[in-house]
Formats: C-alpha cells, structure tokens, sequence
C-alpha cells in the first residue's frame, strides 16, 4: 500500500491496485465515485455515451445540466477541444489560465470536438474540462486512460461530498482519499465575444483570474455572470448556477449579519448556527453552532463548509441560520453557495 500525503492530510490508503482496478471500471463503462481537491466526483468515461448516462441516473440529475470533462494535462484537455473556434482576441486565453491554475480548481468551457458526446455537454456545443489536482484523481485518469466526465458526487440538488461518506451516490467502486482540501466546486469560466465570464464562482478566487487576465490577457474583460433565478430564464448559459442547488434538507435562512437576528423570532425552535467565526452567536440560544474558521480565514472556511452544512443536517434540527461572510477571495463562492443552499430550503 502507497501512502499518498496531499496538503497537509494524509489520505487514506489507496492502493495503486485499487487505483488501476478503478481505472479498468471506467474503461469497461462503470462508475468511480473518486476524490478531487474541490468535492467528491463520480466519474466515467467520457467519451462513452452509455457511461455518461449511467451517471445521469445515478444522480437524477436533469439532462440538461451538462458534465465537467476531467483530463491528465492541458494537452489532453486541447485534444477535446477547439480554440480555433474562438474569437482571436482570445485564443491565447486558454493556454495562460491553464499555465497558471492548472492543475487546480478551474473548468474552462471551450467550443467542443465531435469526439465528446451529446450526453455529456446536454447537447451544448461547448464542453467544461478541467485538470484536478488531487494525487488520486490524476492517477485515475492515467489509469483509465480516457478523459473521466464527473459531477458532484452527490444526489442532484444536494450539498456536495467533501468526504467519501458524504457521497449519497455510490459508484462500482468508491476511491475513498480523506477530506477535500478545497472544499467548494471548481470556479467555472467561459469565453464569451464580449471577454471572459466566470459562470459559477468557485473554489478558484475571481481575484485571482482577473490578476492574471490582466498581465497576460491583452485587455480581455473579465466579468461575473448573476446568478439565474428561476431554470426557464437561461440553464443552457451554466446550468449548475440554477438556484436549487447545494441543498440541506433542513430549512435554512441566510442572513447578512447575526446581529439583524431577532431570537425571539426563532420561538422555541431547534435552530442551529453556521458562521465564520460564531462568536457573535453565543448567548442566543443556538443548539449547535458550527464554526467555519476561528480566525476568519476564508480559504479555511471553504474548506469545511459543506461538511459542516451535512453536520448541522445531520442534527436533527428545525432549521439553520446561516451568516454570510466577507464577499472577497473565497468569501464569494461561500456565499454563493449558502445563497443557494438557503433558496433551495425555503
Ligand atoms: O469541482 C468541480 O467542478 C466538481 C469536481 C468533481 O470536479 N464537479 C462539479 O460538477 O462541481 P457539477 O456537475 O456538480 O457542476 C458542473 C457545472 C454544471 O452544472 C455547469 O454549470 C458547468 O459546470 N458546466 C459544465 N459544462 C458546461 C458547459 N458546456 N457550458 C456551461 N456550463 C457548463
Ligand atoms: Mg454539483
């Protein structure tokens, strides 16, 4: 048995048996629920249709919610596309985020070849690839030897596995590799004629792209795409950002600060407390708080948020009250997420 060490964890064994009995799974057209830096994936292999519906109906997930391709390198995920098909002024785009973020926490949405089935792009003419970063994800690629199509681990519209147990859905095989170290999805891009649309935050900061758009970029613009309300105004632009999403089963509430909180409003409910730092909740009745990071450290936050989300599910509560936090760095793909995760309780 390999000890793989990844951060500052140490991942369970997986053993490199376990790694190529995996990699043959998803080349006989199973699936592979597998570990990623950002959450829990369940792969298959992407280039065949079967597969990939195989994992639509694990997850009853709606067919229009189109897959995120992930590939060894930047020249395995160019052999899935085309940047031809791109506008000039941005076809050198690709090539200067995936030197600098990959591998690591961004999918970039490019014109797709034909070889990527129907099924996994929901018949978009464009595909998501992205090159994880996690030990154990590459080395699934390397033994599958085919790109691995993979959503969220969990069942469509449910907060997402940042451990193996989280998984709700399982795969053939479960490549159990510890905690995500990211904790949120990857932050999604596409190019569009106006610039550069990040689709879905994510655990990429924005702050961190338009830095490098701007030294790199030849003056392409950068712009963050508004979350769709409702599924009929545009899910073919990203389909994940519809706002029912990322759902504990408990109600929850958002609030901009715990001080607007009146608890008497909260009668004699069980309510639990989700919160940066918690400190502000003490005293007011909460019957478990979870803290995301007690030196607000944001980076930290993301990194617990949705096992602290499936813990507060799991306590048998009336409802949780979540407080956002700062809306900088990974602040913003956190609130995004407890945006949604609130609408999609209420
Ligand atoms: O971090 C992640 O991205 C994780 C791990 C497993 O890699 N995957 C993940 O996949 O979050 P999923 O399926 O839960 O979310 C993928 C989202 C889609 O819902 C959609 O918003 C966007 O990526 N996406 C994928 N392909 C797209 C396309 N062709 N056009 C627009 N958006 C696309
Ligand atoms: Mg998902």
């Amino acid at each position: 048995m390999n000890e793989i060490v990844f951060s500052d964890y140490t991942l369970r064994m997986v053993s490199d048996a376990d790694i190529q009995h995996a990699g043959q799974v998803i080349r006989d057209g199973g699936l592979v629920a597998m570990p990623t830096e950002t959450v829990y994936g369940l792969g298959a292999n992407a280039l065949d249709a079967d597969a990939v519906a195989k994992v639509f109906a694990a997850k009853a997930r709606p067919s229009f919610d189109p897959l995120i391709v992930h590939v060894a390198d930047a020249a395995a995920a160019w052999s899935l596309v085309d940047l031809d098909a791109l506008p000039e002024t941005q076809r050198h785009l690709p090539g200067v985020l995936a030197e600098a973020f990959w591998p690591g926490p961004l999918t970039m949405v490019l014109p797709k070849r034909e070889m990527v089935p129907g099924i996994v792009t929901s018949g978009l003419e464009t595909v998501g690839v992205r090159v994880p970063r996690h030990p154990v994800a590459q080395k699934l690629i390397a033994a599958a030897g085919v790109p691995i199509a993979a959503p969220s681990a969990n069942v469509c519209g449910g907060s997402s596995p940042t451990r193996a147990e989280h998984g709700t859905v399982d795969g053939d095989v479960v490549l159990d590799g510890g905690p995500c170290d990211t904790g949120v999805e990857s932050t999604v891009v596409g190019f569009d004629p106006g610039g550069l649309v990040v689709l879905r935050l994510g655990g990429l900061p924005v702050e961190a792209i338009e830095r490098q758009v701007k030294q790199q970029g030849g003056g392409v613009a950068v712009t963050v795409a508004t979350p769709t309300s409702s599924p009929s105004e545009q899910p073919q632009a990203s389909p994940g950002r519809l706002d029912r999403h990322y759902a504990p089963r408990t109600p929850m509430r958002l609030i901009e600060k715990l001080e607007q909180l009146d608890p008497a409003s909260l009668g004699n409910q069980r309510v639990g407390l989700m919160s940066l730092r918690g400190e502000q909740g003490r005293g007011m009745g909460f019957a478990v708080a979870e803290v995301l990071s007690a030196t607000g450290d944001l980076t930290a936050a993301a990194a617990r948020l949705f096992e602290a989300m499936h813990r507060l599910d799991a306590a048998g509560l009336d409802l949780i009250v979540a407080e956002a936090v700062p809306e900088q760095g990974l602040g913003r793909a956190i609130n995004d997420r407890l945006r949604r995760a609130a609408t999609a309780a209420s």
